[in-house]
């Protein structure tokens, strides 16, 4: 129903310098897959085909990962090594992948408005895949399509974050209309402890409506300076067309090296299980 999810990829990713000084945040490997390779795995079992990706200067190789490499394929290929390709093959005859560069990171929100061309006047999902998620049975954008049936509107993942937290968010107001299912009327990005709403958190996925590029256009840079996706949706929180999901499951800030470290020992014990 939702046929793309759009990945914006095209951040410093500062907080992993030196290691992403030529390599791409969204490459960092939790065990041997890259972050975007379980971002794309989850969008692909929530339905969706096409894979959007914003980049920028410095991002080629995420284009590579997703396509063949020969010399790679002729050397493995008919030995014991060759089903280690098995997944990435499978992702590359299911998904399509499209790409378009973000020129100046100019924030969030400009990303996502920078991959309109991609997604044109659909609905869409976005991953940001720094965000590792996981769940034992359904995926958590798989949770947000069903959402996404019901309310027929935007949708975000939130979490509950400790107050000391919130400042590294984008924090929403809302009324709780069902269990874990939010009606949002209030959003405030990287709020002060003392400013935010609740601590109710939007962690990097979303369902978006294409109405949010007309307001995206003619949004503010916000805090930081950037375009901040939170300042748009609030538009239409203030119409009553944002859910927030209380999703099921963990979220790793794989962005943050105490949620990568976190990420890579559970999945190494998961794998030993
Ligand atoms: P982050 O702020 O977490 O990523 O943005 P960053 O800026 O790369 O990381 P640090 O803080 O410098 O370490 C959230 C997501 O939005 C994307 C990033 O790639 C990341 O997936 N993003 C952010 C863009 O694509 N373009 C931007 O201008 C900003």
């Amino acid at each position: 129903m939702i046929e793309t999810c759009l990945f914006p990829a095209a951040g410093y990713g500062t907080r992993f310098l030196p290691a992403t000084k030529a390599m791409p945040k969204e490459m960092l490997p939790i065990l041997t897959k890259p972050l975007i390779q379980y971002g794309v795995e989850e969008a692909l079992n929530a339905g969706c085909r096409t894979m959007a990706i914003v980049t920028g200067r410095g991002k080629r190789s995420i284009e590579d990962h997703f396509d063949i490499s020969y010399e790679l394929e002729h050397q493995i290929k008919d030995t014991s090594k060759e089903n280690l390709l098995t997944e990435i093959r499978n992702i590359m005859e299911t998904a399509t992948f499209s790409y378009t560069r973000q020129k100046e990171m100019r924030g969030l929100g400009h990303a996502i408005l920078t991959g309109e061309t991609l997604v044109r006047h659909n609905p869409f999902a976005v991953i940001l895949a720094d965000d590792l998620c996981y769940n034992d049975n359904v995926g958590v954008l798989t949770q947000m399509m069903k959402i996404y049936e019901k309310f027929r509107c935007c949708v975000v993942a939130i979490e509950e974050v400790n107050n000391d937290e919130v400042h590294k968010y984008g924090v929403i107001a809302a009324n709780e209309v069902e269990d874990g299912v939010y009606k949002v009327y209030d959003m405030i990005e990287k709020p002060k402890k003392e400013e935010a709403p609740s601590n109710l958190a939007i962690i990097g996925r979303y369902i978006l409506t294409p109405d949010i590029f007309n307001i995206l256009r003619t949004t503010k840079p916000g805090i930081n300076g950037e375009l901040q996706i939170t300042d748009a949706l609030l538009e239409l929180a203030k119409l009553g067309r944002v859910i927030g999901y209380k999703f099921k499951g963990i979220r790793y800030d794989c962005g943050s090296i105490d949620g990568f470290v976190r990420a890579t020992n559970d999945f190494y014990q998961r794998m030993n299980q």
